[in-house]
């Protein structure tokens, strides 16, 4: 599947409620102090690549990072301007707390985000859950499989073996 492109324009963004009763979700940006215990909770929970991801969106003035916490207890987060400006992404929702709409209201609430920084569209780079955007925000694949933005990308190597 190639990336993905979201009109911003073309559709209202609400906020869906949290289908589990008695939860309190709130979704806001990261404050710079909690740039670290972000980052750890998103390398335990999903990668270092991602890790660095977020570092970068947390690094911008505004945190171009949400965080979503259910009665205080971070749950999830979505980024944008990560890996490059207009992207939407990395995003994710611990285990735990999946099939609950807050991957939605985390994605409806950073596009809403990012079409009041003037942006028209969000592109989805490499996405995995595709299906995820089809539904949710009417996303549509950009024609043009192949190389994408992380291609080439350098990942950590397992250390040379001693001989
Ligand atoms: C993708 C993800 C963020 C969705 O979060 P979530 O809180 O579980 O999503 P929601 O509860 O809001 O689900 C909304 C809808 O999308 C659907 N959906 C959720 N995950 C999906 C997936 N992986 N593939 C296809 N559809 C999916 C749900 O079935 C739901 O549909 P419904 O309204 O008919 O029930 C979460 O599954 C996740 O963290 N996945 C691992 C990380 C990941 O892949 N991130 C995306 C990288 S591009």
């Amino acid at each position: 599947m190639g990336d993905l492109l979201v009109s911003l324009y073309a559709q209202e963004f609400s906020s869906p409620e949290p289908r589990t009763e008695g939860t309190d979700l709130t979704i806001r940006p990261v404050l710079a102090p909690e740039r670290h215990v972000v980052l750890a909770w998103i390398e335990r929970h999903f990668s270092q690549n991602w890790a660095s991801e977020v570092a970068i969106a947390i690094g911008r003035q505004p945190s171009s990072c949400l965080i979503a916490l259910s009665n205080g207890e971070l749950v999830g987060f979505a980024c944008y301007d990560a890996v490059a400006r207009g992207f939407f992404g990395p995003t994710g929702v611990a285990e735990a707390h999946r099939g609950q709409g807050i991957g939605s209201k985390l994605l409806h609430q950073t596009l809403l985000v990012m079409k009041h920084m003037g942006y028209a569209y969000a592109i989805i780079g490499d996405p995995g859950p595709a299906g995820f955007y089809v539904d949710v925000v009417g996303a549509i694949e950009i024609p043009f499989p192949g190389k994408g933005i992380y291609t080439g990308m350098l990942r950590t190597s397992e250390p040379a073996a001693s001989s």
